[in-house]
């Protein structure tokens, strides 16, 4: 059976003019977009921090620090695929995630697709194995107003049994 081990991840970044809004890897067409050192993928960064949770490995300030200009601007596909790479070199394979995207505006889910499949790849796993949802925030609150959004995450990976030798 293995030993099976679930992560939580969170993020929230601010929506500002001039910015993009990139969730999953995607850029949605927003008069706002999300305000950050990266490219404030809040969808991509609450994934990141459900892997790197799953396998006790920190979050991803640790792995990387906003302050290092390494990172400014970086791709977050890059967080995760270091973040795969890490629990994937401790012997755990990814099996499952599933994600929430609080946004009050634009609507998303004429990009559910689009933004599933692009997750599914930089996680190298068959879409059925990836979640996506979108909630509003009911006008109440930074996320309600259309100041900021928010993303939560899970993850389930598993370290098959190792073989008696
Ligand atoms: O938040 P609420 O329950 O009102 O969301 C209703 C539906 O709108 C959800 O099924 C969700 O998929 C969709 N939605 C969306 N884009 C958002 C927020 C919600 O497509 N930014
Ligand atoms: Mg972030």
């Amino acid at each position: 059976m293995g030993e099976y081990r679930t992560g939580i991840g969170w993020d929230v970044h601010r929506l500002a003019p001039g910015r993009a809004l990139i969730l999953g890897g995607v850029a949605v067409p927003s008069e706002l977009g999300l305000e950050g050192h990266s490219d404030a993928d809040v969808l991509l960064h609450a994934v990141t921090d459900a892997l790197l949770g799953a396998a006790s490995l920190g979050d991803i300030g640790m792995h990387f620090p906003d302050s290092d200009p390494r990172w400014s601007g970086a791709s977050s596909d890059r967080f995760l695929e270091h973040a795969l790479r890490l629990l994937t070199e401790k012997g755990y394979r990814l099996v499952h995630v599933d994600a929430t995207v609080i946004l009050e505006r634009p609507k998303l889910k004429d990009y559910r697709a689009a933004i599933r499949e692009s997750l599914a790849a930089t996680l190298g796993l068959e879409l059925d194995r990836v979640s996506l949802k979108f909630k509003t925030a009911e006008k109440v609150g930074p996320v309600g107003e259309g100041r900021s959004a928010e993303a939560q995450a899970v993850a389930t990976i598993v370290r098959p049994e190792r073989e008696p030798s």
